[in-house]
């Protein structure tokens, strides 16, 4: 049995698909055992209760560098025997403590095709640019922000203008596309 670490700040439609994939067995013989959110309070806390996932939920704020939460976060996922950490809308940048004890483990997910649109803000700033074919991206993490190599990508079309229709759509294949991606990536 595998064990996957995901790492949310806010809403954790992604981390629900995972967790999803793994109980369908979309994601063969693996488990969601650890839910990282930096902001109590979040939606995905929610979703972690309701799907039996423990959460470790920090403030930044609290510690007084960002090694010293990374090097608790580690010990947690050590404790846990945490073999892929999944980023999926975790808006922080991960720094060299856990990089280097989970070199070559951290993929993100990110809402474009990148190299175009990096950062935090991507589907806004893609469809204020008026681009007509939208994406996603999932990378291996390393020290530049959505940066890494490309493991896999998804073309979204879109011409129309309501954004909130084209976010659902992203969402949806983000959904696809990771618990495909991870399932790859583990066989
Ligand atoms: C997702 O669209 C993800 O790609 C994006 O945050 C959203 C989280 O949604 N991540 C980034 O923009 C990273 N740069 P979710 O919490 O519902 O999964």
């Amino acid at each position: 049995m595998r064990s996957l670490a995901v790492f949310v700040s806010g809403n954790g439609s992604n981390f629900e698909a995972i967790a999803e994939g793994c109980r369908s067995g979309a994601i063969a013989n693996c488990e969601v055992v650890l839910c990282v959110c930096d902001k109590p309070g979040a939606k995905v806390l929610e979703r972690a209760k309701r799907l039996g996932v423990k959460t470790f939920v920090f403030s930044p704020k609290d510690y007084a560098s960002k090694a010293d939460y990374e090097r608790e976060i580690a010990d947690v996922m050590d404790s846990l025997g945490v073999d892929l950490v999944c980023l999926a809308g975790y808006m922080r940048i991960v720094g060299e403590e856990l990089l280097g004890r989970y070199e070559g483990k951290i993929v993100n997910i990110h809402p474009s095709l990148l190299p175009a649109f990096p950062g935090a803000n991507a589907i806004r700033e893609a469809f204020e640019y008026g681009v007509k074919v939208y994406g996603v991206t999932i990378h291996e993490v390393n020290a530049t922000l959505d940066g890494g190599r490309i493991l896999s990508q998804v073309a979204v079309p879109y011409e129309g203008d309501d954004f909130d229709e084209l976010v659902a759509e992203i969402h949806k294949a983000e959904h696809k596309l990771y618990v495909e991606t991870i399932s790859k990536i583990l066989a």
